[in-house]
């Protein structure tokens, strides 16, 4: 990255970041903290309409006792960050035991579940044995008043041996009560995962789920200004102009969106500019190859007046 020639006399340089000064540009901005970490801060949520169904939707699963509820959305869309929402609000009688990214063949997922739920066992016990511990370990805290959730996150990874796992879990439900829930979170193909026929009786038991998509260039505009207002900006250091470039270089993925206005913030902090502009922002687009190689969708580079800009395809460049 380059810093643009100045005319004489120079400006005072920036505060340069060091171990006193971690929010590189956010004193210039006048802002708190930077807006547009990855960091989970409930105050940077933004309860888009969007967000807030998803959420009733998870929360009612939970409550209603749907032996499985689904979430599914493409990466970076917000699952994770709902389900921390999600876990912070639960009821705390609940026996919650949390499984990210489980992988591994048959019997591998008894472990990791005994595991999350802070039981010890015999690594070389039998997979009936692990199975019959297990059990009763959730029978009994049912008997306690604890109905078990086990949340498995990143299940798009789980091994078809797995799926077929889940599957005998939800038979410890017996008669109507559920001793035991599960709440699937994963990538879109996870659905197409469990709609196969030999899972037919998994599918069966989703009693609830939901979709998160992206969000659209109205909301990402709405979810930039946000964030800025939250750790004390006015919500205008983003032009109306570099908020729709946002949307279009991002397609409303909110991680990909806190990427690039991280770098367009910090690109303007060293260029001296009070506002990000569209100009900012294509400048981060050419200098940043990690970043624009995340971008899924396949983009056209044109070239505007000296300003390389992006579009997606399919729009007129
Ligand atoms: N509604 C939202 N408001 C504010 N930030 C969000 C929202 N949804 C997602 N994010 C941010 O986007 C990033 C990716 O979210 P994450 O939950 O990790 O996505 P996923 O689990 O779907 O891959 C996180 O930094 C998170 O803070
Ligand atoms: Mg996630």
């Amino acid at each position: 990255m380059t810093k643009t020639p100045k005319a004489a006399p120079p400006p005072p340089a920036p505060p340069r970041p060091g171990p006193e000064h971690k929010g590189f540009y956010a004193e210039f901005f006048g802002f708190r903290e930077r807006p547009f970490t990855l960091l989970p801060d409930p105050e940077l949520l933004l309860w888009s309409r969007q967000y807030r169904q998803a959420f009733s939707v998870l929360e009612f699963g939970v409550v209603s006792r749907s032996p499985i509820t689904l979430l599914t959305g493409a990466i970076g869309c917000g699952k994770t960050t709902l389900l921390r929402e999600l876990l912070s609000r639960l009821d705390t009688s609940m026996t919650v035991g949390l499984i990210s990214n489980a992988q591994g063949g048959r019997g591998a997922l008894i472990q990791w579940v005994m595991n999350a739920l802070g039981m010890s066992f015999d690594h070389n016990a039998g997979y009936v044995h692990l199975f019959q511990a297990m059990q009763d370990f959730m029978i009994a805290e049912y008997a306690a008043g604890h109905r078990t959730l086990l949340i498995f996150d990143e299940a798009q990874n789980l091994s078809q041996e797995s799926l077929e796992e889940l599957r005998m879990l939800t038979n410890i439900n017996t008669g109507k009560d559920e001793v035991v829930q599960l709440l699937l979170i994963g990538q879109p193909e996870l659905r197409a995962m469990i709609s196969q026929p030999k899972l037919e009786q998994l599918a069966q038991r989703i009693a609830v789920s939901y979709h998160l998509e992206p969000l659209d260039a109205e909301t990402t505009g709405t979810f930039i200004m946000h964030r800025l207002r939250a750790v004390g900006g006015t919500g205008a250091e983003f032009t109306e102009e570099a908020r729709d470039f946002v949307y279009q270089v991002t397609h409303g993925v909110p991680r990909l969106i806190n990427q690039f206005c991280d770098m367009a913030l910090l690109y303007a902090w060293t260029q001296d500019s009070p506002q990000v502009t569209r100009q900012i922002l294509s400048r981060v687009l050419q200098d940043n190859i990690f970043f624009a190689a995340q971008i899924k969708a396949p983009l056209t580079l044109t070239r505007q007046d000296s300003d390389p800009a992006v579009t997606a395809k399919g729009d007129p460049a």
